[in-house]
């Protein structure tokens, strides 16, 4: 098995393989032999490594151009294999119990001697932590038997991939091995929470909503703007993030000349400024996140849709209002910082 895994590290250009019980076995033997694996989750694809593998971990942050400062999240099968790297409290173990599997990753401090590389923490004394809920994911972990330190699997700055062809194409010949499940289901990374301060603090919006959290923590808060080095909790809220390529325009109520439009539930009173109607428009410079404004399939569409209106011919991409409501937060940080330049 660790024969056939190796010849396929050899090729050069990405190869995509479709998930089944022997590409599974492939991936974890890649992974055991200290190769990176791009690899499905609910959330978004990932780029995996054995987390306790020092040359394993650089391989990621190689293959992503990921600054070394920018630590990764750790997966792992469940709770208890969770409570060997991480000081679980009362408060981690009640939102495990209801959130996990699922798209919720917690920092917790990290155990002393937990075996964890030191390039995954960034040399932080925390961990982030999350038990996926992907079938195809839950089967390689299984496989592979290890802690899965995996970034989202796209080239650093860019969108994080919802497809295999998307990491595929994000990542070039720096993934060798896609194992690939179709499109993710959720569309967004995971909810982070750091439980490691004075109070739980939502540090990126995903999935896992305020108000599905509030019930079980007395207190909780939002610490997601960008912000200086200093005062910063989750590194990667350094990075623009998210950001395509051309400029993106947010709450627009009507399209520019040249501009793409990236609308959320019906365009009927959507204008060109230049004269002409939104729903005229050619289909290369529109998507619709969702025309039954479903904020869940929208989220679902966000990456995918800003990809493909990312061309040269484009000046840029208006984007409609997105309510600010359960995972609408999510995608609004999301846009938000795809629109900084
Ligand atoms: O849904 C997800 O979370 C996906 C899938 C693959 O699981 N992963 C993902 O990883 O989005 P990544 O590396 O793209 O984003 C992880 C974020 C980064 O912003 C990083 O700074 C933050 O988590 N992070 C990791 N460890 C941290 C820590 N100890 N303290 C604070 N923030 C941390
Ligand atoms: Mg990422």
């Amino acid at each position: 098995m660790l024969y056939r895994a190796c010849k396929i590290e050899r090729s050069a250009m990405p190869r995509i393989v479709t998930a089944t019980k022997d590409t599974i076995r492939d991936a974890a033997a890649l992974l055991k032999a200290g190769e990176i694996v791009v690899l499905p989750t609910e959330t978004v694809y990932g780029l995996g490594a054995d987390a306790r593998d020092d040359d394993a971990v650089l391989k990621i942050f190689r293959a992503k151009n990921r600054p070394n400062f920018n630590p990764l999240i750790v997966h792992v099968s469940n709770k208890q294999q969770a409570a060997t790297y991480v000081e679980m409290n009362e408060v981690a173990s009640r939102l495990t119990d209801k959130f996990w599997p699922g798209p919720l990753t917690l920092i917790l401090p990290l155990k002393n001697g937990a075996g964890i590389s030191q390039h995954v923490t960034a040399g932080l004394n925390t961990l982030a932590v999350r038990v996926p809920a992907h079938k195809i994911m839950r089967q390689l972990m299984f496989e592979a038997d290890m802690p899965i330190a995996a970034p989202s699997a796209n080239n650093s700055g860019e969108p994080s991939a919802t497809t295999p062809a998307h990491a595929a194409k994000s990542l070039g010949e720096a993934a060798p091995f896609i194992l690939a499940a179709g499109a993710c289901d959720v569309g967004l990374e995971s909810t982070i929470l750091d439980l490691t301060g004075d109070m739980p603090t939502i540090l990126r919006p995903g999935a896992t909503t305020l108000e599905d959290l509030e019930p079980y923590l007395e207190n909780v808060t939002y610490d997601i703007a960008p912000k200086d080095k200093e005062k910063v909790k989750s590194p990667g809220q350094l990075l623009k993030h998210y950001a395509p390529s051309i400029p993106v325009r947010l709450n627009a109520v009507d399209v520019e000349e040249g501009e793409a439009l990236l609308a959320f539930g019906s365009i009927k009173f959507m204008g060109i400024k230049t004269g002409g109607h939104a729903k005229d428009m050619n289909i290369d410079s529109f998507r619709n996140l969702s025309e039954e404004a479903d904020l869940e399939a929208a989220a679902k569409n966000l990456f995918m849709m800003l990809r493909d209106l990312d061309q040269p011919n484009h000046k840029g991409i208006a984007v409609m209002n997105i309510p600010e409501a359960g995972i609408g937060i999510a995608i609004n940080e999301r846009l938000e910082r795809a629109s900084k330049s």
